[in-house]
């Protein structure tokens, strides 16, 4: 049986911090209110305006390829899962393949918001498994602070810039991507949207005037749904493959909100020693958490290490993708 195995990870954020003290002069906030409500600690800003979300993900391409060897013209699939595109159209992934010079590639952008990279690597891992494609990349990326209203305290103190990539590659082994369970329910959509600049409601003065190019989002409702699908989907994933807690070498959470990830671990069973976490650094980065995740945590993965990556977000879309870890990080992690 072919699988689809994780080769190589590769991240990149922009240089810009902006701490919690750096948001207290900008919105009536605390730092104090931040750690506590979110355990954000600080988060990346990407200032430069000539840079869009294909220019953040670049590096990160080309650092997976230059980590594994390959030659961007090897690449025979891009998803970008994104909901801060460059632009409406043409989508981010064809933007970064003319780039970096992915002339053999094809590929679309994935819009399932926080869920957008575990989509991707379900969907990229099909065109692996059926023998169709040797190489395919995923990538997850945000530049939410492109699409924050600096005035709404509940939403501008929670996001970040940034994101990574990862190369799927076909393997006989017992490991990669070993099992997936995803799931979108679209009347969400009312607790967490951007309303504006689509066929709804198109750019207009006054989709300006009633900051609809902005995220809306009502906290508490996304709370109660996203503590409940994460810490369910991923029992789900564990009794389909037969997983106890023990089992698991971490847990590869979306970071969204310490007290999601804590209240997914608890219900797992799972101790804060097995949880990857770097919410205090970053913030939520949309579908740049997880490659993120994986990027910093590198070096201590081995091969066979058992993966449980689990995500909620905007859609809704939620789900938890179950994989064994491919290779011995210790080489390449940074
Ligand atoms: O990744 C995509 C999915 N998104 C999520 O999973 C996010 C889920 N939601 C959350 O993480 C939390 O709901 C938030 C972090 C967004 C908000 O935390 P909360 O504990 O649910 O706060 P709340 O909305 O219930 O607000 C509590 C109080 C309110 O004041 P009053 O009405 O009690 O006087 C807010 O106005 O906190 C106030 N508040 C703030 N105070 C200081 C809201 N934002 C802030 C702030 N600084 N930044």
């Amino acid at each position: 049986m072919i699988r689809a195995a994780i080769t190589a990870v590769a991240g990149n954020l922009p240089e810009t911090v902006l701490s919690n003290k750096d948001l207290e002069k900008i919105v009536d906030t605390t730092d104090e209110w931040i750690i506590t409500r979110t355990g954000i600690k600080e988060r990346r800003i990407e200032k430069d305006l000539n840079k869009a979300t294909s220019d953040v993900a670049v590096p990160a391409v080309l650092e997976l390829c230059r980590k594994r060897g390959i030659s961007p013209e090897e690449i025979d699939l891009l998803i970008c899962g994104t909901v801060t595109p460059d632009m409406m159209f043409p989508s981010t992934s064809n933007l970064i393949c003319a780039k970096i010079g992915a002339k053999n590639a094809w590929g679309f952008d994935l819009t399932a918001a926080c869920s957008g990279f575990i989509f991707g690597i379900s969907t990229g891992s099909q065109f692996i498994m059926t023998g169709k494609y040797k190489k395919v990349v995923v990538v997850g990326i945000d530049l939410m602070t492109r699409i924050l209203n600096w005035e709404d305290r509940s939403t501008c103190v929670i996001f970040g810039d940034g994101g990574g990539a990862v190369l799927l590659e076909p393997t006989e082994e017992e490991v990669g991507i070993m099992d997936f369970v995803l799931h979108a329910d679209g009347n969400g959509g009312t607790n967490l949207n951007m309303r504006g600049g689509g066929s709804r409601f198109p750019a207009s003065h006054d989709t300006v005037e009633n900051k609809m190019h902005y995220v809306y989002q009502e906290g508490q409702s996304v709370f109660k749904h996203a503590i409940y699908s994460m810490a369910e989907v991923s029992a789900d994933i564990m009794k389909r493959n037969n997983l106890k807690a023990e089992d698991i070498t971490w847990l590869v959470p979306h970071q969204a909100n310490k007290r999601i990830v804590d209240g997914t671990a608890n219900k797992m069973g799972i101790g804060p020693e097995k949880v990857m976490m770097n919410i205090e650094r970053y913030g939520n980065t949309t579908a740049g958490t997880i490659p993120l995740l994986l990027w910093d945590y590198e070096k201590q993965l081995k091969k066979g290490d058992n993966l449980v990556i689990s995500a909620f977000g905007g859609g809704f879309t939620w789900g938890s993708v179950f994989v064994k870890w491919a290779y011995d990080g210790s080489k390449y992690g940074k």
